[in-house]
């Protein structure tokens, strides 16, 4: 494979590493496309470039990696990618939850693959799994911290009764947040993700904004004492739940016993729980953020590119227009 890499931010660069380290996967970088080509870089500069059409028109590359932040440039290039019959791997979770549709009938009408397992919980393989393992009649419920700053966040204001600016600014300098902070603060980057794991594990295409979303920014002193003195954390959790034939999805921040697993996802760590009908309850836990385990499952996206593995068209895909809302949410 040869790879053209839009990005070299904090996952371009984590990607970059990772591949370095593997022996078994045959791809090969032919190209950075950044959007600064003048800013100093840590490697050689013929690697990169700012011109999109030198990897978009290569026809030597054939898969294209998106990893930048500016989702409807993204959604440009993936698109021109496709239908060029480039396979594309991204992380993109704005991008992805605002154009899903469009985005499944790309890769179905171009015959494509489209992978993005680094744009949910990082290091978790979560839609791999969901694909794979799961019959989507018997799952029940997915629920879990699917953003990293902000459980980096509210474990270290409530453990450690830290400021919240100050743990922000730390999980910025840290490579964590998104470099508009209010999307993982206001609950909209585990919003986004929600979105994508609602069609993986359920077949629905929600539009984002539908869903009822509130994020950490009005967790104030009080709550955090009184999550102290009761021997709670807060975390911020994205669910889904089955209630009938209709799906309750919401992001919240949720008192949780300390005791519980939820609790004991800490820092920036993610962990999804599922509940199905037959298997009951399973947890899954790992690295929700950062360069190297973001980096791990884009590269897990690209060696499953090698045996040609692309995300069914789900049988039971509904449009938008079809998805009830629960009364519960509603009356919110
Ligand atoms: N800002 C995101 C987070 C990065 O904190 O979870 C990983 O998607």
């Amino acid at each position: 494979m040869k790879l053209g890499i839009f990005g070299f931010g904090v996952v371009g660069q984590g990607l970059y590493h990772v591949l370095q380290q593997s022996n078994t996967i045959q791809a090969e970088i032919a190209k950075f496309c950044i959007k600064n080509i003048t800013k100093p870089r840590s490697l050689d500069a013929t690697l990169f470039t700012d011109d999109k059409t030198e990897l978009l028109d290569n026809p030597e590359i054939d898969v294209i990696v998106e990893l930048i932040d500016d989702a409807e440039a993204a959604f440009e290039i993936v698109k021109t990618a496709m239908n060029s019959g480039k396979h594309v791997v991204s992380a993109n979770k704005k991008m992805i939850a605002e154009h899903l549709e469009e985005l499944l009938a790309l890769q179905k009408q171009n015959k494509v693959s489209f992978l993005y397992e680094g744009s949910c919980c990082a290091s978790i393989p979560i839609i791999r799994n969901l694909e794979e393992y799961y019959d989507n009649d018997l799952l029940t419920s997915i629920e879990g911290i699917f953003n990293g700053s902000t459980n980096f966040i509210l474990t270290k204001m409530i453990n450690e009764s830290a400021p919240y600016k100050d743990v922000l600014k730390e999980a910025q300098d840290l490579g964590f947040a998104e470099s508009d902070p209010t999307l993982d603060v206001e609950g909209i980057d585990a919003r986004y993700k929600l979105c994508i794991l609602l069609y993986h594990a359920f077949g629905l295409i929600t539009d984002p904004h539908t869903l009822f979303t509130l994020g950490i920014t009005k967790i104030n002193t009080f709550d955090i004492e009184f999550a102290q003195k009761n021997n709670f954390e807060i975390k911020l959790i994205a669910k889904a739940k089955k209630i009938g034939s209709q799906i309750d999805a919401t992001v919240l921040p949720t008192f949780v016993d300390k005791s519980s697993i939820l609790a004991q996802t800490k820092n920036e760590y993610n962990a999804v729980i599922l509940e199905s009908a037959f298997s009951e309850s399973q947890f899954l836990y790992g690295k929700g953020a950062g360069d190297k385990p973001t980096g791990s499952a884009v590269l897990s996206d690209i060696s499953a590119l090698g045996y040609g593995y692309r995300y069914e068209y789900k049988k039971s895909a509904k449009s938008k227009e079809k998805i009830e809302l629960h009364e519960d949410f509603q009356m919110r």
